[in-house]
């Protein structure tokens, strides 16, 4: 099996780690634009591969889509990531034009491939890869909401000093700082609700690091968060190359589901290997339902400038 990550900068070279490390495919494919850069980050993670024990052959190119034909499953990771201080919503004008390029490379050669996409603003650019290459719905996922939900138990965790593995905990929405929602009434600890443990103040202070979470990042780095959106990533391959039926908290389109049409937004999806295979039903109640309705219109006017920019 062959496996495709396009964006070998830190997001991309780490989810094409974490893809060897789980050994997901047999062949695995890095594609930047930059000369030399894929090769090189494929040729630093092969001499990991005894390290680490994987027979993966990790396989770099500079733009040369030829190499990635006959991909499963195509990560798209390009574009410019955000600076301290700036929204994701901020990079749509120059993201936009790559992403749509990326995916009709992408197909051009792997026609049957699922498509995973990270790059941002992620919603918009789901919507984008969907609406421009005309794939089947169940193909192309956004990645945003696993990684925001990984960061609500983080969060959580460090308030209930628990194992973040002992939790469940959703974050639906959009995958921007004002339009992810943590659902906190749904939040559980070993099948008990989270409420049990924590008071109000501390969970709202829990849902607002969350969704800001990447912001905080950014501003300590210099740039974007890398591990955990890199490993989110990965995650989502590995429950689409082996079939897990995980649910997922993911960006897909929505035709009717949650009462919205047209849009790419985060619900929870069945993931395997026919892509996001099924759309749950959370029984959202009315207060949580009113906070998505605000995140898909702000999704909604993102999607809109995509038009402005003639993509
Ligand atoms: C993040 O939230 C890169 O959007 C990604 O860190």
């Amino acid at each position: 099996m062959k496996i495709t990550v396009v964006g070998a900068g830190a997001v991309g070279a780490t989810c094409a780690d974490n893809i060897a490390r789980k050994q997901l495919c047999d062949e695995l494919i890095i594609v930047d634009i930059k000369e030399g850069v894929a090769e090189g980050k494929a040729m630093d993670l092969m001499q990991t591969a005894e390290i680490e024990g994987f027979d993966t052959k990790i396989t770099g190119s500079t733009n040369d889509y030829s190499k990635t034909a006959g991909s499963t499953v195509a990560v798209i990771t390009s574009g410019i990531p955000r600076k301290p201080g700036m929204t994701r919503e901020e990079l749509i004008g120059i993201n936009a034009g790559i992403v749509k390029s990326v995916t009709e490379n992408l197909l051009k050669h792997s026609p049957n491939a699922i498509i995973v996409v990270i790059s941002n603003p992620m919603d918009t650019m789901t919507y984008l890869a969907l609406k421009s290459s005309g794939l089947p719905k169940n193909r192309i996922i956004g990645m945003g909401g696993m990684l925001d939900s990984a960061r609500f138990r983080y969060f959580l965790s460090q308030a209930m000093h628990c194992s973040p593995n002992d939790l469940q905990a959703t974050v639906i929405g959009g995958h921007g700082d004002t339009t992810m929602i943590p659902l906190t009434r749904l939040a559980t600890y070993c099948g008990t609700p989270v409420a049990n443990y924590l008071d109000e103040a501390t969970l709202k202070k829990v849902a607002a690091d969350t969704m800001v979470g990447g912001a905080t990042l950014t501003g300590l780095l210099g740039t974007s968060a890398w591990y955990a959106p890199g490993a989110a990533g990965a995650a989502v391959v590995e429950a689409i190359v082996r079939d897990e039926k995980k649910m997922m908290a993911c960006c897909v389109s929505l035709e009717g589901e949650y009462g919205f049409n047209d849009i790419c937004l985060g619900v929870p999806v069945i993931i395997g290997k026919n892509g996001w295979e099924k759309i749950i039903d959370f029984k959202l109640n009315e207060e949580e339902m009113e906070a998505m309705k605000k995140s898909a219109e702000a999704v909604q006017n993102m999607n809109s400038v995509l038009a402005t920019l003639g993509v």
